[in-house]
Order: C-alpha cells, then sequence, then structure tokens
C-alpha cells in the first residue's frame, strides 16, 4: 500500500461556488489546495471556511520575494489552519531557510514546499532568463537546495518522480499535479500520469482539479482516485 494522498485543486471562482461543491465531499476527500484565485478574492479567512468544513488546507501561493518579506508573509497566517505552503525556490536558500524557519514558530505543523521549474518554462524560456541548464537539471539543482535549506518538500511533475526519489530518498514529501485518471481527458496538460502510476511513483500528495471538479459524480470520481492510489479500500 504506497502512502499517497489526494488534494482537491480548487480552481474556482468564489467560496460560495467552493463551499456548495465541497458539502457533498465532505468525509469523501481530506485536502484541498486553494490558490492565489481564491485567495485574492477572499482573503486568508478563505482559509478558515474550508478547514471549519473539516478539510486540511493546501495554501498555493507560491512565495517569492526577500527573505524578510517571505517571512514576514508567513508570520502574518499566524493561527490560520493551513497544512501545507507554496514558495518558491528561486527565492534562494536564504529565503527557503527564513521561511522553513517561520512556518514552524508561526504554523506549527504546516508542511513547507518548494516549486522548483514551473512546468510551463521550456529550454527556450529558462535561457531567455539566462539559465543554461536544461530544466530537469534545474530542477534537481533547486530540490537539492530546498531540501537542505529545511523545506519538508517539493511540488513536482510526475515525470520527476524517479529522478528526485532516487535523489532525495523517501523523506521529502513529493506532490505532484498533472495527473489524469486513464479516461480523462487531458484538459490543456501534456505530459500526464495516472494516479497509480503517481503512487507507485513516490507521490506523496496527487493534486487533482478539473477531472473531479468537472465530473458528473464528484464524490465517485473522488472515491475511485483514492481507491486507485490505495488511500482508501
Ligand atoms: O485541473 P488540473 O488537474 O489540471 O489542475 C491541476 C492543478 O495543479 C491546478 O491548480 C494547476 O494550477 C496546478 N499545477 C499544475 N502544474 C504545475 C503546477 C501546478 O497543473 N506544474
Amino acid at each position: 500500500m504506497s502512502n499517497c494522498e489526494l488534494i482537491l485543486a480548487l480552481d474556482l471562482e468564489t467560496r460560495d461556488e467552493a463551499v456548495a461543491f465541497l458539502k457533498p465531499l465532505q468525509g469523501k476527500l481530506r485536502h484541498v489546495k486553494v490558490g492565489l484565485q481564491l485567495f485574492t478574492k477572499h482573503g486568508p479567512d478563505i482559509v478558515n471556511t474550508f478547514a471549519d468544513m473539516g478539510y486540511s488546507v493546501f495554501l498555493d501561493l507560491k512565495l517569492h520575494d526577500i527573505p524578510n518579506t517571505v517571512a514576514s508573509a508567513i508570520k502574518s497566517l499566524r493561527g490560520r489552519p493551513c497544512s501545507m505552503l507554496t514558495i518558491h525556490t528561486l527565492g534562494g536558500p536564504e529565503m527557503m531557510r527564513r521561511a522553513a524557519d517561520a512556518a514552524r514558530d508561526s504554523l506549527p505543523g504546516c508542511l513547507v514546499l518548494g516549486v522548483t521549474v514551473l512546468t510551463s518554462m521550456d529550454d527556450a524560456q529558462l535561457a531567455a532568463i539566462g539559465v543554461p541548464r536544461k530544466p530537469e537539471a534545474q530542477v534537481e539543482l533547486l530540490a537539492d537546495l530546498a531540501v537542505n535549506s529545511g523545506l519538508n518538500g517539493l511540488v513536482c511533475s510526475p515525470q520527476e518522480l524517479p529522478v528526485l526519489r532516487r535523489r532525495l530518498g523517501a523523506g521529502p514529501r513529493l506532490v505532484t499535479p498533472g495527473i489524469r485518471p486513464a479516461d480523462a481527458s487531458l484538459d490543456d496538460q501534456n505530459r500526464v500520469l495516472t494516479p497509480a502510476e503517481a503512487a507507485r511513483l513516490g507521490s506523496s500528495y496527487i493534486v487533482v482539479g478539473r477531472p473531479i471538479l468537472k465530473a458528473a459524480n464528484p464524490a465517485l470520481a473522488c472515491d475511485a482516485i483514492r481507491r486507485e492510489i490505495g488511500e482508501i479500500a
């Protein structure tokens, strides 16, 4: 049995829409991901809204600024019931250390996860910003730096799972979007793995949005994915 769990990406426009969507899923799903869209619309209270419904909240803010500003932003989240938070590893080791320290202090138990190279960046995009390495090599460099700077894990593409697990061992959490059940539409995702493949390759959490958000029966879709990754029997 793998130790992989499902996170629903709540890519919806409003709190009311999200609450209505989540009501029938209570007890069917443990984790939800809140991104910039809902956070900038409703502010940090949105974290409490979903936590009060019993969900564990992954706050995907991808913070990237000077170390003091990132640490201060995390301190401003003090007491918010969020269980995971993202920052950009490109902020550098000092920023990552300060972020990890601030989270330990202000958000005890919250995992701080690093984003390495956005999957929207290809060789040409990296070259344009003066990074001569291939995206894969840049991901490996930033992954090492993240773990050595005290982050709890990384957000990565499912294709990167084998190399990152080999490199980092079993400890760091690896969170993977870019997941599609075998019968689901690809939407705008290109290189995807199925939930079962990602779990087998060592994903700690799979992030799934549209295959659940657009499902005729979202509760059944959650059940099927959670069964596929061994989260439920
Ligand atoms: O609907 P879908 O399952 O494609 O949603 C995936 C979620 O993961 C979205 O919230 C998207 O922004 C996020 N994500 C991604 N690819 C990345 C990083 C994040 O799809 N490389």
